[in-house]
């Protein structure tokens, strides 16, 4: 082991809220182990509370609570999506896999989320809904894609694998789509290695989603004694997490609240101390609107161009510390080409964000020594002056 792989600071560690361990052996010694069990409603109840959301189902991924909500849409082939390029391939991927094409839109330079500016022009009779990102959980404009999209009589679907606990003008995030979908990937402020679940704020999709988790069965009414037996009702799937997993979510989200405190604290040291570096150094920090409320998902910074970039990559590798870059566009991706169209205009901005973006390490269980190590990193990396 070299020292810099010992002294390593990763770029992640999943964070532990503490009762993991006595909720897993609860759900063991309780007994039921398949899904929909006592940990789920217990999860299921703190995510909606923190949505204020009516209804939410868990999921074993955010990219299946996407595919579900593909599913429940009642996608056709040659129906369109209109999508972000800036995001993470499950955005689209859910839908060209019911053969619908992922139309993509350019990001704002500013926020990195879907511009609203050019919905319009990407919308055509072939649309069936939009979808938004909400990236590092700061809220796009709602106000102005939620017009757009009612103009149009098209859902919203809100992709908030990074909004948990974020707002807009008040309001949570994942509580604006018809369909919201969340993640509990182990990176993600919420945990249980992997997870997810789907949030109805329109509820006429609760019934046949039910249907869509369970295997395309109508088990669910059966255990609640609607019917006597259950029976394959309509396609779907198998999307619902064991009660193992639930519990360990369970812990997460009674613990919320204080490691949201401590990732808002790595969050602002960032976005202080790094400030005049990054003024000097013709870098751009994360930009957040008024009205919004971010949950400290993830810090990153805008190089000036992609060698800078890589230049600081190697250079914090160099001192132990593990950053990263983030989205590779969708509509230049392999599979964003062949399922994909790029709507009027493409999409320059995502292009050149892509190459100049960096994300540093950041978790609740971040240590005070090993934020001064990350920030001592990137000050002492001076492109400009070399
Ligand atoms: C915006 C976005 N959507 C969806 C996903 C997929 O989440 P999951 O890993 O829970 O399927 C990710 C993963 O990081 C993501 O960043």
């Amino acid at each position: 082991m070299t020292p810099s792989t010992r002294l390593a600071i990763p770029f992640n560690r999943p964070n532990l809220a503490g009762s993991e361990n006595q909720y897993l052996a609860e759900a063991i010694a309780a007994g039921p182990l398949a899904g929909d069990g006592p940990f789920t409603k217990r999860a299921t109840a703190l995510l909606k509370n923190l949505l204020g959301a009516p209804a939410a189902l868990l999921t074993t991924s955010c990219t299946h609570a996407l595919d579900m909500a593909a599913l429940l849409l009642d996608l056709r082939p040659g129906d369109e999506v209109v999508v972000p390029s800036f995001t993470f391939c499950s955005t689209a991927n859910a839908f060209a896999l019911r053969g619908a094409v992922p139309v993509f839109v350019d990001c704002r330079p500013d926020t990195l989320n879907l511009d609203e500016r050019l919905l319009e022009a990407a919308i055509t009779e072939r649309t069936r809904a939009v979808v938004v990102v909400h990236y590092a959980g700061v809220g796009c404009e709602m106000d102005a894609i939620q017009a757009i999209a009612d103009r149009h009589g098209l859902p919203v679907v809100e992709d908030n694998a990074h909004g948990l606990g974020a707002t807009y003008r008040g309001r949570p995030l994942g509580s604006f789509g018809a369909l919201a979908t969340q993640s509990f990937h182990e990176t993600k402020n919420v945990q249980c290695g992997e997870g997810g679940a789907l949030i109805f704020n329109d509820v006429r999709y609760l019934d046949r989603a039910e249907i869509i988790r369970e295997k395309g069965t109508n088990r669910g009414q059966f255990f609640r004694g609607m019917v006597d037996k259950y029976r394959w009702m309509d396609i779907g799937s198998s999307y619902l997490p064991s009660d193992l997993l639930a519990a360990f979510l369970t812990a997460q989200l009674e613990h919320f609240a204080a490691s949201q405190r401590r990732r808002m604290r790595v969050w602002d040291t960032y976005q202080r101390e790094l400030a005049g570096w990054a003024a000097q150094q013709g870098a751009i920090q994360p930009t957040v609107p008024a009205g919004r409320e971010h949950p400290a998902h993830l810090y990153y910074l805008l190089l000036p161009d992609l060698d800078t970039r890589q230049g600081l990559l190697k250079h914090l590798a160099e001192h132990g510390v593990h950053g990263t870059f983030h989205y590779q566009p969708l509509h230049l991706a392999p599979a964003g080409l062949a399922f994909g169209r790029t709507a009027p205009g493409g999409c320059p901005v995502t292009e050149d964000v892509a190459d100049r973006l960096i994300r540093l390490p950041l978790y609740a269980g971040l240590r005070d020594h090993e934020l001064d190590r990350i920030l001592a990193a990137v000050h002492s990396y001076e492109p400009r002056l070399a």
